[in-house]
């Protein structure tokens, strides 16, 4: 058990010692945009980015890797940690009722995998793999020369971090890197931007502002961090960085993201974005929503900005025959997260109320259920039955027989033991057409057309 005063203050002087923020934002909170900037401009529509699909947590027979599926909990755990540390390092104390959970580290066995001969083939996998969604990616480009950077788009984060052209390692042999000296527009800030990857791996960056490209969308003076080296589970994925899209808040440069920017800047048609993932087709919808893939209304609900990420309360989870199994749950939605996780107890009682449904022996957290079986997991905030389609639940097979499945929802701790918070990834969000409202902070799901 941690003393909690004392593990605060010995890890704000960790920050202290390990991450050279920017000095003002250390000290001063990046105020969030007042609302009074996000005035429609009469531009029209917004403008559709395509986003391509990463490979799932299956091997090309479809059987469920458990390997990939640890380092993917690993790396969701560790990622959701960093941006508390950054809302603690920027707000002063953590957000109310959320603990830090402890670092999760990368066993040994997981970092030979990731670094043994077996990365080839990892790195190989196709960009446009039809059969397991994992995460999704798209191009932006930066600076006055426009150098491209193939980015995982994250509504569960806030920063823009890219390669730097200092990275030599072998890490970022497959990336593309940010050069400074080739962008008239680049400038230096001072600081340094620091991540700790779960295999133990501490990766730091230099500070920039430069020019930001998003399909003809462009800002000035964007913040982003130029890293120069990646940890190896990192190496493998298809993108070079990331694109935080989350409430600045969270930033551990303590400055606005690319779409808070873009709406200050009056870029963007509207302080909105949408996200619509299939498995064919893709997009981002940015300044607004993109009216022929979905129908009906949009069901909004108010985002409690509190903690920086897009989070809406009184969700319930539910089946057919129990519509909320597990009722009055906060929930975090997240691009950049692949599955749903869920406070372990809550999600041990979604499983029981699947019939066949068992605890999965090879990873904690991991349940198994008869593939032949219809799930019918929805998801409700007082309005509709959003469900999750069947074939969206399903990770890969148990084993080789092809008849358990791995289920999409994880017994894990992410916001601390005490937070009824889930964080919903891609496996709900595939189901959906989700819009984020930066404009009144609202999320909303409207059905796929
Ligand atoms: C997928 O994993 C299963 C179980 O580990 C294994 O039997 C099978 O050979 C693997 N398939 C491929 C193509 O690697
Ligand atoms: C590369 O390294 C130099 C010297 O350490 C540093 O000043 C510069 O900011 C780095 N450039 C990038 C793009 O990270
Ligand atoms: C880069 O990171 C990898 C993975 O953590 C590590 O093995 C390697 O030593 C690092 N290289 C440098 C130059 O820091
Ligand atoms: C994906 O979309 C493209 C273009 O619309 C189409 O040519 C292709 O056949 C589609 N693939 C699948 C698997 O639906
Ligand atoms: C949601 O689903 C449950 C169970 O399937 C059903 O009882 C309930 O009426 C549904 N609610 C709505 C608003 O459709
Ligand atoms: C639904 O599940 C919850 C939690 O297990 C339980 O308390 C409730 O009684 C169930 N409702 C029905 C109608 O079975
Ligand atoms: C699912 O498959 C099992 C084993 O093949 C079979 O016994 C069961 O009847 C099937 N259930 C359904 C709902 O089809």
């Amino acid at each position: 058990m941690f003393n909690k005063p004392s593990f605060i203050s010995s890890l704000l002087l960790t920050l202290a010692l390990t991450n050279s923020f920017p000095g003002p934002a250390f000290a001063t909170p990046a105020p969030l945009i007042p609302p009074t900037v996000f005035e429609s401009r009469s531009s029209g529509a917004g403008i559709s980015i395509p986003i391509r699909k990463r490979s799932g947590l299956a091997n090309s027979s479809g059987v469920f890797d458990v390997d990939k599926a640890r380092v993917d909990v690993i790396m969701t755990v560790n990622k959701h940690r960093r941006n508390m540390m950054n809302y603690l390092s920027t707000q002063g104390s953590l957000p109310a009722g959320y603990e830090l959970e402890p670092l999760l580290t990368l066993p040994v066995n997981l970092v030979e995998t990731l670094t043994g001969p077996n990365i080839i083939e990892r790195q190989t996998v196709p960009l446009t793999d039809e059969n397991n969604g994992e995460l999704w990616d798209g191009q932006i480009s930066i600076g006055s020369n426009d150098q491209k950077f193939i980015i995982d788009f994250d509504t569960g984060s806030s920063d823009l971090w890219v390669p730097s052209i200092n990275c030599t390692a072998s890490t970022c042999s497959s990336k593309h890197k940010y050069d400074p000296s080739a962008s008239s527009s680049s400038e230096e800030q001072d600081g340094s931007f620091n991540i700790q990857y779960g295999d133990g791996s501490t990766v730091s960056g230099s500070i920039y502002t430069d020019g930001v490209t998003i399909a003809g969308i462009s800002v000035t003076g964007q913040h982003f961090a130029a890293v120069t080296n990646l940890s190896n589970s990192v190496a493998q994925t298809s993108f070079d960085g990331i694109l935080g899209m989350g409430y600045s808040t969270l930033s551990n440069l303590g400055a606005p993201t690319f779409f808070e920017t873009a709406v200050k800047q009056g870029v963007v048609a509207s302080p909105e974005f949408s996200f619509f993932l299939s498995a064919n087709g893709s997009e981002l919808y940015l300044g607004g929503t993109n009216s022929q893939l979905y129908t009906g209304d949009i069901e909004f609900h108010d985002v409690n900005t509190s903690p920086g990420y897009w989070k809406i309360s009184g969700g319930s989870v539910g089946v057919p025959s129990n519509a909320s199994v597990v009722s009055g749950i906060d929930t975090v939605v997240d691009s950049g997260t692949t599955l749903i996780y869920g406070p372990p107890n809550d999600v041990k009682n979604l499983w029981a109320a699947v019939p066949g449904a068992a605890a999965y022996d090879a990873e904690p957290g991991f349940y198994t259920y008869p593939c032949n079986q219809t799930l019918g997991v929805s998801f409700s905030w007082g309005g509709k039955n959003w469900s999750i389609p069947d074939e969206h639940m399903s990770t890969g097979f148990a084993d080789g027989s092809g008849q358990k499945c791995v289920g999409a929802i994880i017994g894990q701790n992410i916001f601390g033991s005490s937070s009824p918070t889930w964080l919903v990834g891609d496996t709900f969000m595939k189901g959906v057409y989700s819009v984020f409202n930066l404009g009144n902070n609202q999320l909303g799901f409207a059905q796929l057309a």
